[in-house]
């Protein structure tokens, strides 16, 4: 019996795809090669923008025919998009030949619904849980090792799917990750360790006793062995000057961070519900710069958020001119069913939202060359 996952969306899908591996080489299955000889196909899917669930609309749809030639295929569709409830019966009903919808929170029972295919089809949602620590990983991301170390959002970010999919923030507790990454080291095949959070230093707020992310990674940094570590994604508001201080530090830490900065206006940042300023975000790129001056850094912006004027774009790309990061990705804003933003009057028209991101583009291409001279 052989599997073949298809993954959308960020690195925190890739690594639960690993799970789903891990979990479908328990049950006997292996991997492969391709989606035709496979006995199920898993769809981990992405709610981030409508881009992400179009694809997995289309590449769902073209399963067809596959499910036609072998009656006993196994079509699953989890991730993201499945913890929609709308979205969930949408799949359903548009694709009568996928056999489960499984939301975000019920991965870990993937065996099971697998089972009871058998009986019909499966759709399971809004079954939100502990973390779970006893499924294992298959890890397929050559010498790196993702570790995750938390899950969910609480910020709330007005434009943001992730709280409403993925829950409120839970921290895995210190002793369960330091035990994944001493497995990880010692069996020597992993040179880079990177942990995984939808906002990594947040982390242990919720843990009783609270444990701060800068001393997580302290913690880790003491494990022995040859290993470098980096971490994604970091929201700014929670970039202490003790992590600041400990990446600066630890000689295993990579010089290298992630911090979405999403606009460069600060009428924007608010609507957005970011919580900090541009002035505070600029404070943050000069500690780092003055504690780290090789320290890459990059970013996320979004163009064409509900009412941005002409001039609140040009702060953007203002911002991203003052940083110079090493490189940035940009977005044209994308409602998401039942976020704030998505209800907010002044919605910017497609094209508008398609110059402005082209336009950041090609300014980050220009700075780019002009760096590299
Ligand atoms: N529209 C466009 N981009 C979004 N992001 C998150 N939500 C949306 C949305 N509704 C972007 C942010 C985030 C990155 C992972 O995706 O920039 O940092
Ligand atoms: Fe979404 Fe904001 Fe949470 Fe990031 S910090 S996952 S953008 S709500």
């Amino acid at each position: 019996m052989k599997y073949f996952i298809v993954t959308y969306g960020c690195q925190m899908n890739v690594h639960e795809s690993e799970k789903i591996a891990g979990i479908l080489e328990k049950l006997g299955y292996t991997q492969a090669d391709t989606r035709e000889t496979a006995d199920i196909i898993v769809f981990n899917t992405c709610a981030i923008r409508e881009g992400a669930e179009d694809r997995v609309f289309g590449n769902v749809g073209n399963l067809k025919k596959l499910k036609k030639n072998n009656k006993d295929l196994i079509i699953a569709v989890c991730g993201c998009m499945t913890q929609k409830e709308q979205t969930a019966q949408k799949l359903m009903n548009t694709f009568p030949f996928i056999d489960i919808v499984i939301g975000t929170f019920n991965l870990p029972k993937l065996g099971y619904y697998i089972e009871a295919v058998k009986k019909g089809r499966q759709l399971e949602l809004f079954d939100e849980g502990e973390i779970d620590e006893t499924l294992p990983y298959k890890r397929t991301s050559g010498d790196n090792a993702w570790v995750n170390i938390m899950q969910g959002c609480n910020n709330f970010c007005t434009y943001c799917i992730v709280p409403y999919v993925r829950g409120r923030e839970k921290s895995r507790k210190e002793e369960n990750i330091l035990k994944e990454i001493k497995e990880i080291v010692a069996e020597g095949k992993y040179k880079k360790i990177t942990l995984l959070g939808q906002n990594v230093n947040s982390y242990g707020k919720d843990l009783n006793p609270q444990i701060t992310f800068a001393k997580l990674l302290r913690d880790i940094c003491l494990i022995e062995g040859n290993f470098t570590l980096s971490f994604m994604t970091s929201h700014p508001k929670d970039l202490t000057d003790d992590v600041i201080q400990t990446i600066a530090e630890e000689d295993k830490i990579e010089k290298f961070i992630h911090l979405p900065a999403q606009s460069g206006n600060n009428r924007i940042l608010k609507l957005m519900n970011r919580s900090y300023t541009r002035e505070k975000y600029l404070d943050i790129i000069k500690k780092i710069r003055e504690k780290m001056p090789n320290c890459r850094i990059t970013s996320d912006f979004i163009v064409g958020f509900p009412t941005e004027t002409e001039e609140e774009f040009n702060d953007t790309c203002d911002l991203v001119k003052q940083v110079g990061y090493d490189s940035i990705f940009a977005f044209k804003y994308s409602p998401r069913e039942g976020t704030v933003a998505s209800k907010m009057e002044d919605q910017i028209p497609e094209e508008v939202k398609g110059e402005r991101v082209n336009k950041l583009l090609a300014l980050e291409k220009k700075l780019q060359k002009e760096n590299k001279k």
